[in-house]
């Protein structure tokens, strides 16, 4: 959409849409100075019903709502989906408002990382396992740009998805680390009927696909339960992979079990909250989900 018929659409749907951070700054201490609270979501648009979850929730918390749109070209791998990334501006706009957002910020890479930029943000430890292993430098991306739009719109709460725990793990270490004084808050992964976890990629599968992907949500439960009810997690985690092999998965990149706040192998459930944590592909989609073990 070109960026006037995008301004026009917004405005017809009561939504302030800011390309610029000294826009998005002015916008922002007029609220704080209205004495409101500011809640922030960041997405890479594509937007669903997972993310209109967390835009309720931050209305319903804060006073008003920015949701940061920025496919974040550093945390994607060379082989990966930038190039594709789904860009749906015209629903993405009409959800925001719809769940109660106040202010769209959708800026472009260069006013992200202008030319010169040499800094990186990278959480140690948590960053190498899971998804970090096999998506090298995914998570510096991530806490780079997550870090720079904490720093530019100093909300009082910011809201990510139980979806990609080990990110939200992730942020809130970098948060604390950092002395960000923005709150992280959780929000419950949304599914499909099926039980599939919502996620921008689900619009790459075709319908048999999607029959596949909706294995992965009941298998990781089942894996949950059969570790809860006292199973070693590395033999129940291989038992679940051959399940989805067999259910027409393509690859299974991991299924671990681990500790839900120190990301730490786990064979055997103690007191301490733990988690199966799955990444596979149909084809080259890549899917990820958890799953809590209780
Ligand atoms: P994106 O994949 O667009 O997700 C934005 C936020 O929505 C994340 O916090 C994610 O966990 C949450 N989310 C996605 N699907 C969800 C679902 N089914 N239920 C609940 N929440 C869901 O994650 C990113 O973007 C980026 O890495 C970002 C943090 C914006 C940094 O670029």
């Amino acid at each position: 959409m070109q960026k006037n018929e995008l301004e026009r659409f917004s405005t017809l749907n009561n939504l302030c849409v800011l390309h610029k951070i000294i826009d998005l700054r002015k916008q922002i201490s007029e609220w704080k100075s209205e004495g409101l609270s500011v809640g922030l979501v960041p997405t890479m648009g594509g937007l669903h019903n997972g993310h209109g979850s967390l835009i309720k929730l931050a209305s319903k918390k804060c006073d008003r709502v920015i949701v940061s749109i920025f496919i974040n070209p550093t945390q994607f791998g060379d082989d990966e989906d930038f190039e594709t990334y789904p860009q749906t501006q015209k629903s993405d706009i009409t959800l925001i408002s719809e769940a109660g957002g106040d202010a769209a910020f959708i800026p472009n890479v260069s006013e992200m990382y202008p030319r010169g930029f040499s800094t990186k943000v990278s959480v140690i430890g948590l960053t190498n396992m899971l998804c970090g292993a096999s998506r090298p430098g995914h998570f510096d991306g991530v806490t780079q740009v997550v870090a720079k739009l904490l720093n530019q719109v100093s909300a009082d709460m910011a809201f990510f998805g139980e979806k990609d725990w080990q990110q939200l793990t992730i942020i809130k270490r970098l948060v604390r680390d950092l002395d960000i004084p923005t709150k992280i808050v959780n929000v419950a992964t949304v599914r499909d009927e099926f039980g599939l976890a919502l996620s921008s990629r689900n619009s790459y599968l075709n319908s048999s696909q999607l029959e596949i992907a909706r294995k992965l949500s009941s298998v990781l439960q089942m894996t949950a339960y059969n570790i809860a009810s006292g199973g070693y997690s590395s033999v129940e985690c291989a038992q679940a992979m051959k399940i989805l092999l067999n259910s027409g998965f393509d690859k299974i990149d991991y299924i671990e079990c681990r500790d839900s706040h120190s990301l730490e192998p786990i064979e055997r459930t103690t007191e301490d909250e733990c988690r199966i944590f799955a990444a596979a592909y149909i084809d080259n989609v890549r899917l990820i989900d958890n799953h809590i073990v209780v």
